[in-house]
């Protein structure tokens, strides 16, 4: 038993520890499990799941940025069916919560998802995804109005009854407000930032470096915006958030649960190095022991003003 209590809850959901995996970069867990022991994780994120199989996006769709990546994968995913009976039935055996990402193109598309879901027992809870920048129907469409986020929500929370986190993005001007507008509607939780909109272009082809242009950018060089914005949406709602955007050490998570999250995901960084999740949980238990802090949870929003500077 470690002496920091590492325990986080988002809604009904207890996690051993406040670390998971982030969508669209861990698989469903099966590609890590010879370096990562998935029953440490808080839980695993899988990447985005649809009604039907989707084939994503022409290559080339990963570019290296300085200090990140883009990708324009595009949600390739075998569709709901398969992914119930392949890695649902492989993810069971993994005493690990299990947060499904949840991908559509159209509203009713989430809503079909959901509902199939909704009689798995292994999964513990939707990660509803509006904010997917790789996508011509969908995806971050449903994301940049309080409108079409609440429509969406609405939509999946009538199919479920499961912990319901909705993934925003941080392509908008008020991400609180899209916030606010799917706690309205029955979200449990909020995770962000999703990636941001960018673009890269060969100085010798003089053409983009990704064949559909654009894509989403991730990994460290995001980190400011998504503390930012996780700061933004942790005091503008009740429900927990689980912020993510260029988590490498112990120190970044920690940093994301002082602006006010509740959990962190780690994404990029597992490209780099696939235990990276491991070193965060690791590290981020050692934080709080240093500095006497029973609970990890003690840091959420520790860096608010009105809690007060700490002393040191
Ligand atoms: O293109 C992709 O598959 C990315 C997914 C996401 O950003 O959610």
């Amino acid at each position: 038993m470690s002496a920091v209590d590492m325990r986080v809850r988002i809604g009904d959901l207890e996690l051993r520890n406040p670390v998971m995996t982030a969508s669209g970069t861990f698989g469903s867990g099966r590609e890590y499990a010879e370096f990562v022991d998935l029953s440490r994780l808080g839980a695993v994120v899988t990447k985005g799941v649809s009604i039907e199989p989707w084939s994503g996006n022409e290559s080339p769709r990963i570019a290296e940025t300085p200090c990140g990546m883009l990708n324009s994968i595009g949600l390739q995913n075998p569709g709901v069916e398969a992914f119930c009976a392949n890695d649902l039935a492989w993810l069971a055996a993994q005493d690990v919560p299990v947060i499904v990402n949840v991908v559509g193109h159209s509203v009713d598309e989430y809503a079909a998802v959901a509902a199939q879901l909704d009689s798995e027992p292994v999964v513990s809870a939707l990660e509803v995804n509006i904010s997917c920048p790789n996508v011509d129907a969908g995806g971050m469409a449903f994301g940049t109005t309080c409108a079409a986020a609440a429509e969406v929500t609405r939509a999946v929370r009538a199919e479920t009854r499961k912990t319901l986190v909705v993934k925003l993005s941080p392509n908008v001007t008020d991400i609180a407000e899209i916030a606010r507008a799917v706690e309205a509607e029955g979200a449990d939780g909020v995770s962000l930032i999703n990636t941001l909109l960018g673009m890269a272009i060969d100085t010798r082809t003089f053409a983009p470096k990704l064949a559909r242009g654009v894509g989403g950018l991730s990994g460290p060089a995001i980190r400011p915006v998504a503390v930012r914005m996780v700061w933004e949406v942790a005091r503008a709602v009740a429900v927990p958030v689980i912020g993510m955007g260029g988590v490498t050490c112990a120190e970044d998570a920690a940093e994301f649960m002082l602006a006010g999250a509740a959990a962190v995901a780690v994404g990029t960084a597992n490209f780099v190095e696939p235990s990276a999740t491991l070193s965060v949980i690791d590290g981020l238990e050692r934080f709080c022991a240093e500095r006497g802090i029973a609970r990890v949870a003690e840091l959420t929003g520790a860096a608010w003003p009105e809690r007060g500077k700490r002393e040191t």
